[in-house]
């Protein structure tokens, strides 16, 4: 892989920050992920667009215009030489040089890398369908409830991920406040029931591959809605997928151990992940 740091292009193992940034001591940061698949990238102005809009909610300002960072992204692809390639840009509230904990007066630190692809389903598991286990965990949205916000606070994901481990499940859907289903370590998911499809209003990340499946059905003629999603809803769905850019639309065919329907990838779940396959060509 290879990261752009300080106005350089780096092999990433020399791609190092200070352990006094904001961004590593208080997960002060923001940041976007990209997927570049056959050598080319997808919907990267959405994800520039939530980048830009991220680091204004959070007051941070960086030396690049949207262009220049399309560019950098461009340069790292293209220095890392992988045509399947996992794309990052964050910027960090970075560090003040005179270590006060005023935030205005630190230094805000953007970087970039790729690395080759890596997805959150293997083909087996794309193939058959994920297992998944539902946490009682509340998924604290990113960056104060601000749907449009990336962040890495994970705390809660990664703890939800244990307690899928340890039901031999292998991922996690996370709870909202009111005991709804939000999101998992890293996606969105959806429910499709007698042809209409409906993903979690709150609790989450406006994905952009979610924001992508809302395109796909309105292509299909599909009804679609973000809405409250009872672990009941979820469970007696005809069909569960989750999105994220680190893997698309992928199936969902048990959840806590038992089988959605008929415990087969459904219809409309393949339609759209073929359809969105389609949109990378
Ligand atoms: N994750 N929810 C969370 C908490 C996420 O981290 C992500 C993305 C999503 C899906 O958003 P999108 O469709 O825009 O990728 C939802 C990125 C890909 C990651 O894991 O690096």
């Amino acid at each position: 892989g290879v990261a752009f740091l300080d106005g350089q292009y780096l092999p990433m193992s020399e791609a190092k920050i200070s352990v006094l940034d904001w961004g590593f001591l208080h997960s002060d940061a923001t940041y976007d992920t990209v997927h570049v698949w056959n050598g080319r990238f997808f919907r990267l102005d959405l994800h520039i667009e939530r980048f830009f809009g991220g680091m204004e909610r959070l007051r941070m300002s960086i030396p690049f215009t949207r262009e220049q960072v399309t560019e950098i992204l461009h340069n790292c692809v293209a220095l890392s030489g992988h045509r399947a390639s996992y794309v990052e840009m964050l910027t960090t509230r970075g560090a003040s040089p005179t270590f006060s904990r005023d935030p205005r007066d630190a230094i805000n630190r953007f970087m970039a890398f790729a690395v080759p692809f890596g997805s959150v389903a293997n083909a087996e598991q794309r193939e058959r369908g994920l297992h998944v286990a539902i946490s009682n965990r509340i998924r604290i949205p990113p960056a104060s409830v601000d749907p449009e916000i990336k962040n890495y606070h994970w705390l809660d994901l990664v703890r939800g991920l244990y307690d899928a481990y340890d039901s031999k499940a292998e991922t996690a859907l996370l709870l909202d406040f009111n005991g709804n289903v939000a999101e998992g370590p890293g996606f969105n998911v959806f429910a499709v029931k007698e042809g209409k499809l409906s993903t979690p209003a709150i609790g989450v990340l406006a994905g952009i591959t979610r924001r992508t499946v809302f395109d796909l059905s309105g292509e299909l003629g599909l009804d679609c809605n973000a809405v409250d999603v009872s672990v009941t809803a979820l469970k007696s769905a005809d069909e569960v997928f989750i999105t994220s850019t680190a893997g698309g639309i992928m199936p969902v065919t048990k959840i806590d151990g038992g089988l959605i329907a008929d415990g087969k990838v459904g219809p409309i779940t393949r339609k759209l992940e073929k359809l969105y396959w389609d949109k990378h060509e």
